[in-house]
């Protein structure tokens, strides 16, 4: 009997490590499928298809072999625990069954002795099962735990003062920022003020840190600590709900759930009435497109109901911010898709709204921000130009000579719209 313990609890361990590695692999394994699926258009387009399959032959092979290592273990723990039972009996029945021939024991006892051994046998067995199911069971807990118990990185300090709304004053002051200490910093000597309901553009070539700029708002990355202020205040000493709930923030890459358009555009609002979600969809020129789909506003987005265009989405990414009405908005990029003059509609329709509130707008067609209180221009993580377009214009510098080849690009594009219409 001490034998069999043993035994159970080394194979215990052994299972353990080894159900581990066959879950690692068997994540391995779906998160590829799962890669290949959602690219599968990518993967179509640059007859990548052999590649893929190789990759995933190549996992599932891993998974195999991991599998068996398991079941080796598994195999062997039965028989090996049978072997110690009998052997227990073939020891008990060697010298009990001298004993009793010698007369030190009863023939009586003897059977009761084999019958006891024999009921004992068959629940350490089971023991040793149930053992091992526990293993596999906890070394999965272990997995899941592992990312339940991982805490974030932002999160509030204790004891702040409380806040209910912002009122929209942002403030870099000399801030350098990387996203890993020691990496290269992708925002350097920053230093802004935006005043509430300022409307603040920022413009400059790609990858030089406009999307960082915005993300460090929310504090979706924790900006340094003395370098960031909101209403006058170190944004670590504002709590991160009211903080975040005072942004209406359109990210660079539209996210959309995979669920009713009606949904994504009530998402951080489901009390919005009815009014309020059209005139939101009005304002994001999107309401019209959506009188047009199968089930209107309560059609469904992804797998399960239709596609919709890179520009249709940003514009129910808009819609949702503005359904917020927020006291800070933050535009990354978030109408690169849209066509010039729907774009214009917009920008008509949040001037609007977003009077008296504060706005950060990245952009790369610089004629919709020519109205912006203060333009920046960013250059490798740093402002190279600021001032309205009159200034920056006067200056001659990066921006002029952008917003000047803009201007031509633009005219030729009228230009050859006249011409072909006057074809037709
Ligand atoms: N999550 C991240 N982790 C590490 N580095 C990042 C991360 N996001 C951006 N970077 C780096 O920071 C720099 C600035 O990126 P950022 O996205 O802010 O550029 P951008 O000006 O928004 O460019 P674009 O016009 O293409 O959107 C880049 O060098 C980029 O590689
Ligand atoms: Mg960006």
């Amino acid at each position: 009997m001490p034998f069999i313990a043993l035994v159970t609890t080394r194979f215990a361990r052994l299972v353990h490590h080894r159900f581990e590695s066959v879950q690692a692999s068997f994540s391995r394994l779906t998160e590829q499928i799962r890669e290949s699926l959602s690219g599968i258009r990518v993967v179509k387009a640059f007859a990548q298809e052999e590649y893929e399959k190789g990759k995933l032959d190549h996992i599932g092979e891993e998974y195999v072999g991991e599998n068996l290592r398991l079941i080796k273990v598994w195999g062997m723990f039965f028989p090996l625990i049978m072997l110690l039972a009998n052997l227990g009996t073939v020891i008990v029945l060697w010298l009990g069954g001298m004993e009793t021939i010698l007369g030190t024991i009863t023939a009586g006892g003897f059977v009761a002795f084999m019958t006891y051994l024999g009921i004992l046998a068959w629940p350490m067995m089971a023991l040793g099962w149930v053992i091992n199911l526990i293993q596999r069971g906890s070394a999965s807990m272990g997995r899941i735990n592992k990312i339940l118990n991982t805490q974030p990185e932002i999160a509030d300090r204790p004891r702040l003062r409380p806040i209910t709304k912002l009122e929209g004053k942002i403030e870099f002051r000399d801030l350098t920022f990387s996203y890993k200490p020691g990496s290269l910093p992708a925002l350097k000597g920053i230093t802004v003020q935006v005043n509430p309901g300022e409307f603040v553009a920022i413009v400059g070539r790609t990858g030089t840190g406009k999307s960082t700029l915005c993300n460090l708002i929310p504090r979706l990355f924790d900006p340094p600590n003395g370098h960031l202020f909101m209403d006058g205040r170190e944004i670590h000493a504002i709590p991160i709900k009211p903080l975040r709930e005072s942004i209406g923030y359109v990210p660079q890459d539209t996210f959309l759930f995979s669920t009713t358009i009606r949904e994504n555009i009530v998402f951080r609002n489901p009390k919005a009435s009815e009014e309020e979600v059209v005139n939101a969809a009005r304002i994001a020129q999107i309401d019209e497109e959506i009188r047009t789909f199968p089930m209107g506003i309560e059609t469904l987005i992804g797998e399960k109901g239709i596609t919709l265009s890179g520009g249709q989405k940003q514009r129910i990414a808009i819609a949702r911010a503005i359904l917020l009405n927020p006291q800070i908005m933050i535009l990354d990029d978030a109408l690169s898709s849209v066509d010039t003059q729907t774009e214009e509609r917009i920008w008509n329709g949040l001037g609007e709204i977003l009077g008296g509130k504060t706005r950060i707008v990245v952009s790369h067609r610089l004629s919709s921000i020519k109205e912006a209180d203060k333009i920046i221009v960013l250059d490798d993580g740093e402002i190279m130009e600021m001032g309205d377009h009159q200034r920056l214009l006067s200056m001659g510098g990066v921006y002029a000579k952008i917003y000047r080849r803009q201007q031509i690009e633009e005219e030729l594009d009228r230009e050859n719209r006249r011409v072909s219409l006057h074809a037709r």
